[in-house]
């Protein structure tokens, strides 16, 4: 059985001086995991938590990258600048981005094409929000999302990482239920299986407010396969306890 994956999603969040503290103190603490374990920080700060990171069982993530390879983008950042500063993973489609930037699920599909070709495992977020959920739409909306990402990525999409993050359930402390978590994530899984003979060792994980005291609930669901959190990471004893708890 594949190992869970937990991904801590800083966002708009750290310091050089808080950033040091926090990794220390999550290399301190975390002796063996049972799990992999990723950082997803903000890209000035990719250097110097890759330096910190060096020989530990945690992996660097960013939290974006662009859909185009090189020239004339300003702001953008690259696959291949990624890949220079050890990054493994980078989250494409995060909500805020599909919110705020306008990202189309066309631009996430490109960007995970991008992170693809250049060695990096995208880490590709779907969820729907508080009206489409009301509306019935969970799960037309999921799909299509992923959808997009399946049709421009062809063969390659069983080296993908899912993240199913209900968007009223982001920083909200309001978590999806076990039962309503697993449902999306057996029709997310369903629709892998239909685009991948390996789909089965795609990772899904699930987001939205996954703190210390919910997570053993969700990552015991049969198609959790990890967590991709965002607040509960920038406390040690918080995501240390996750970590603990995704066997
Ligand atoms: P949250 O954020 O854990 O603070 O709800 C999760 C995310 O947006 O990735």
């Amino acid at each position: 059985m594949k190992k869970k994956l937990i991904a801590g999603n800083w966002k708009m969040n750290g310091s050089l001086v808080a950033n040091e503290a926090l990794i220390k103190g999550l290399l301190t603490g975390l002796g063996t995991p049972g799990c992999q374990v990723a950082l997803c920080v903000p890209a000035v700060y990719l250097a110097q938590v890759h330096a910190l990171l060096a020989d530990s069982a945690i992996d660097l993530g960013a939290q974006d990258v662009s859909e185009h390879e090189i020239g004339a983008f300003t702001g953008e950042i690259s696959g291949a600048m990624l890949k220079e500063f050890g990054v493994r993973y980078a989250l494409v489609g995060h909500s805020e981005r599909r919110q705020y930037h306008f990202e189309t699920d066309a631009v996430v599909a490109a960007k995970a094409q991008r992170a693809l070709a250049g060695g990096i495992t995208p880490i590709v977020c779907v969820g729907e929000t508080l009206a489409e959920r009301e509306a019935g739409k969970t799960e037309e909306v999921v799909k299509r999302q992923l959808a997009a990402v399946i049709h421009t990525n062809g063969h390659c999409i069983s080296e993908i990482v899912v993240a199913y993050e209900p968007v009223w359930a982001i920083g909200t402390g309001k978590t999806a239920s076990v039962e309503q978590a697993q449902q999306v994530h057996a029709v997310l899984r369903a629709q892998l299986k239909a685009a991948s003979p390996q789909a089965d060792r795609i990772h899904i994980l699930y987001g939205g407010s996954m703190n210390a005291a919910n997570a053993a609930q969700l990552l015991a669901q049969p198609d959790i396969d990890g967590g991709l959190v965002g607040g509960a990471s920038l406390k040690v004893p918080d995501f240390l306890s996750i970590i603990a708890s995704a066997l």
